[in-house]
């Protein structure tokens, strides 16, 4: 059956004109890529009062995690949360590594939460700041230096290759210019002192050492890099008329996950529009959402530095409060990374350490007690990096675009 269907009371066009009363869920495969059916419900379906059994909603206060990088120069950051495909780490390094590192067991897409610093690599170096996704391809030797001690970084890493999504009628200029990323100039590092290589293969490490720095490149040419894009640079698209699924705002697509950005952006103008998230219950992706800086529109009691998991099964929506807010605001304020997993994701017991045991009553309407966190230095701090651009001296800005083949969007949730 390749057609819609419509009984009972129905919406004529999703996201427009719900019937009074009701409370709409997408109920879509293949995240909003596949069929659908949009069912409008008497209640919200996130008004559960009771949960048993293992799957639940899940909210991590990342701030809470204690790295050892941030002590430790020698140190590795925490895998919070991961699958066969993907795992999550958050690293808060504090000094320079003393030594360089390759991740022979995946791609890493590094983003910048809080902190500045600069990235070596056979490439070039590479400055960064908050707001930045930086992405080191499988293999690639690289150190992190940080210039700032206060250092947050969400790292992403993936068995096959961060690419751009297809943009499709929108254009290759849409959400962001090509122009806008940043890519390495070559700087050889002569240097007569012994430095170790730390290979991570099959999630162990081994080291290989040589009497010289192994950054010698004094040239390259090609297609393969590490590159960077600045959140603040990716433009959202929206429509006045009707919410657009958060696949409109995918920034990058890997074989197990897409990863999108959300941005400040005007609610939508029409009367009869929904300005929140619709409810759906992920049916194909579990979906995970790192918030950055701003204030958290359509979710209550979260705050910059925290992560939440929605796995498949179970709805999620706007809180109570997003609901009632959607009457009076005219945009959103926040910036936040969201990754849908194709497989189920799962905590590692750092992750379990740091979960808040109760967000499953968040959506509760009588919810009123504070968050159990609320790091408010961080997100000013956030807040104010994303305000305005930072000079990154000594990296070219250089279109790779057409070097990155477009990979088609398989749905995301
Ligand atoms: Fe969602």
């Amino acid at each position: 059956m390749n057609y819609p269907l419509k009984k009972g009371k129905a919406a004529q066009q999703a996201h427009v004109g719900l019937p009074e009363g009701t409370f709409e869920e997408e109920h879509g495969r293949k995240g909003f890529y596949g069929k659908s059916a949009h069912l409008y419900h008497t209640h919200p379906p996130t008004a559960w009062v009771r949960f048993e059994g293992k799957l639940r909603p899940h909210c991590l206060d990342l701030n809470k995690l204690e790295p050892a990088d941030q002590k430790n120069p020698k140190g590795e950051p925490v895998a919070f949360m991961g699958n066969d495909d993907i795992i999550l780490h958050v690293s808060r390094r504090t000094e320079p590594m003393p030594f360089y590192r390759r991740n022979a067991d995946g791609d890493e897409l590094w983003f910048v939460h809080r902190g500045k610093g600069r990235l070596e690599s056979d490439f070039g170096p590479l400055n960064f700041e908050p707001g930045d996704y930086v992405i080191v391809p499988r293999s690639v030797t690289h150190r992190i230096v940080p210039q700032t001690k206060d250092n947050f970084f969400l790292i992403m890493e993936s068995k096959t290759e961060f690419e751009e999504p297809e943009k499709g009628l929108l254009g290759q200029h849409a959400l962001y210019d090509p122009a806008v990323v940043t890519t390495p100039e070559p700087q050889a590092i002569s240097e007569d002192k012994e430095w170790e290589v730390r290979i991570k293969a099959e999630g162990e490490y081994s080291s290989l050492f040589y009497p010289f720095n192994p950054l010698d490149v004094i040239g390259w040419k090609g297609d393969l890099t590490v590159w960077k894009i600045n959140m603040r640079d990716i433009r959202p698209i929206m429509s006045h008329r009707a919410h657009l699924p958060p696949s409109a705002h995918t920034t990058f697509v890997t074989q197990g996950a897409v990863v999108c950005s959300f941005l400040p952006r005007p609610l939508e103008k029409d009367p009869e529009a929904v300005k929140v998230p619709f409810f759906h219950r992920n049916t194909d992706y579990d979906e995970v959402i790192f918030y950055h800086a701003g204030n958290f529109f359509s979710r209550h009691n979260i705050y910059a530095g925290m992560l939440t998991l929605h796995p498949r099964g179970i709805h999620h929506g706007p809180h109570p409060q997003a609901r009632l807010a959607q009457a009076t605001k005219t945009e959103t304020d926040e910036y936040a990374v969201m990754l849908d997993g194709l497989n189920p994701l799962h905590l590692t017991p750092a992750g379990e350490a740091v979960d808040w045991k109760e967000y499953w009553k968040s959506w509760l309407e009588d919810v009123k007690k504070p968050a159990p966190h609320r790091p408010a230095e961080a997100v000013k701090a956030a807040a104010t990096a994303m305000a305005k651009p930072t000079k990154t001296a000594g990296n070219s800005k250089k279109p790779v675009g057409a070097r990155l083949v477009p990979k088609r969007v398989e749905g995301k949730g």
